[in-house]
């Protein structure tokens, strides 16, 4: 049996990012400021910084990495990627299954894949500080490794209730010279609001979000900007990185087009990694299945339509269009932080409306079953949130063998578990229960948005 990890040398490391942008075959609908028109570029300028902001909105197919940010991803990537046979011969399925396995980063996920460019393009542009929401504490944790290694000052709000799951992460960013307070907070109006209806929120992505963008703009001077961890075109782009290595490691692998392709999907970025590249390959014919998996408890794909929304609960953002549950639903409070987003990628949600992807929900106890089986046979104990991606791999797994269908399966496996063992000692001791939504309350948040612009194809 050839050894399980097919490493990627160095100098292979893919020198440009993909724009799916550029290849989905009915064009991206703009966002939209508050007087219904298409956000201008400069109306972004106080959120954003003018470089960034250009990546956002381009449509070119392939755009160069600086060689500044190269050198820092190389600290460790290429990522390995992972042939599972103790997995397969566990299920005993003819499935051959691969992990790409980004939870070999400084901060243990594919956030700093995103992280070190956007810290790097606001240094360029003069930018000392920035400001940013995060959920299970991944993406926190990563822009503040990526602020300390280009000089930047860097201020994390961080979801409530993860906030109290996971103290180590705050541990973390402070390691890295990041700053990390509690959301919803008393620090920023959109806080402040939260906190005088309800004292006890456990905070949510949307708020966290309103508290950053508050933080960034309000600066006097000007100096300030804020940084968004999933969700954007330019964020989908940065992730790329991930599924142009597979591409590679799986021919060295031997083999052609993976059969499915599988990411979990909080705002959608570790997914978009792992799957444009493939996305572009089944729009130019090839038979792929690709499959976002998300939490029952958060199903944007899989139950809400195609709609204009905003990105936070206090409306800071431009209406996106997007698979939203209305930007101010607070979901409920699982372990798997980084996927309760109430919106989902604009590029994802489009390739999903002309029909490129199989979405997929699955509740956190299945989820929660198939890391601990993971964790047995393979090793690593995996983020909450990873794990979503897992269960739906042993899916597929089962799937092929009832089929008896040798697949190629790939998954991205966006991050370890070792700062979220809270939730996993929760789970064995049977404390945990599925929390997913009727349709009648996916109907109810809907109804909030209801009124709002539908984007066009
Ligand atoms: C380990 C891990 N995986 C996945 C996600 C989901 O984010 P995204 O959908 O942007 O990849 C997160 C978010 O925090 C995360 O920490």
């Amino acid at each position: 049996m050839p050894a399980p990890i097919i490493s990627l040398p160095p100098d292979r490391i893919p020198r440009r990012w993909y724009n799916l942008a550029a290849d989905l075959p009915k064009a991206l609908p703009p966002p939209l400021g508050p007087d219904g028109q298409p956000v201008r570029p400069e109306q972004l300028a106080p959120v954003f910084p003018m470089n960034l902001i250009e990546q956002e909105v381009s449509t070119q197919r392939w755009i160069d990495i600086p060689e500044e940010v190269l050198q820092t991803l190389l600290q460790w990537r290429p990522t390995p990627l992972r042939r599972c046979y103790a997995l397969e011969k566990h299920l005993g399925t003819p499935a051959r299954i691969y992990v790409k396995d980004e939870s070999v980063s400084p901060a243990g996920s594919h956030k700093p894949n995103t992280a070190v460019p956007q810290a790097w393009y606001n240094r360029e542009f003069g930018i000392r500080k920035l400001t940013t929401e995060t959920g299970a504490g991944q993406w926190g944790s990563a822009i503040s490794y990526a602020c300390s290694r280009f000089g930047l000052s860097c201020k994390v709000f961080m979801v409530r209730v993860s906030f109290d799951q996971k103290p180590f992460r705050k541990t973390m960013m402070q390691v890295w010279g990041g700053q990390c307070v509690a959301s919803p907070s008393s620090e920023t109006a959109a806080g402040r609001a939260v906190l005088a209806e309800n004292p006890n929120s456990p905070g949510s992505l949307g708020i966290a979000i309103s508290e950053a963008v508050e933080a960034a703009v309000t600066d006097p001077t000007g100096g300030t900007r804020y940084a968004l961890g999933s969700v954007l075109n330019h964020v989908c782009l940065h992730q790329t990185v991930i599924g142009l290595e597979a591409q590679e490691q799986l021919v060295l692998a031997g083999e052609k087009n993976p059969d499915v392709v599988i990411g979990c999907a909080g705002g959608g970025s570790n997914f978009a990694g792992v799957s444009f590249p493939f996305i572009r390959e089944k729009i130019n014919g090839a038979q792929i299945t690709i499959i976002p998996v998300e939490p029952a408890s958060c199903p944007t794909l899989t139950k809400t339509p195609y709609t204009y929304d905003h990105g936070d609960i206090a409306r800071m953002t431009p209406l996106m269009p997007m698979h939203s549950l209305g930007h101010s639903f607070v979901p409920s409070p699982i372990h798997a932080g980084g996927l309760r987003y109430h919106g989902m990628a604009p590029t994802v949600s489009c390739a999903q409306e002309q029909g490129l992807l199989s979405p997929l929900a699955v509740d956190q106890l299945e989820c929660y079953a198939a890391a601990v089986t993971w964790a047995r046979v393979e090793g690593n104990i995996p983020a909450p949130e990873t794990s979503h991606a897992l269960a739906a791999v042993i899916r597929e797994a089962e799937k092929a063998k009832q089929e008896g269908k040798a697949k190629v399966i790939l998954a991205c496996y966006s991050g370890h578990g070792l700062m979220d063992l809270v939730g996993y000692q929760r789970y064995l001791n049977g404390e945990l229960q599925d929390v997913g939504m009727s349709d009648m309350e996916v109907q109810k948040c809907l109804h909030r948005i209801k009124d709002h612009p539908k984007p066009k194809l």
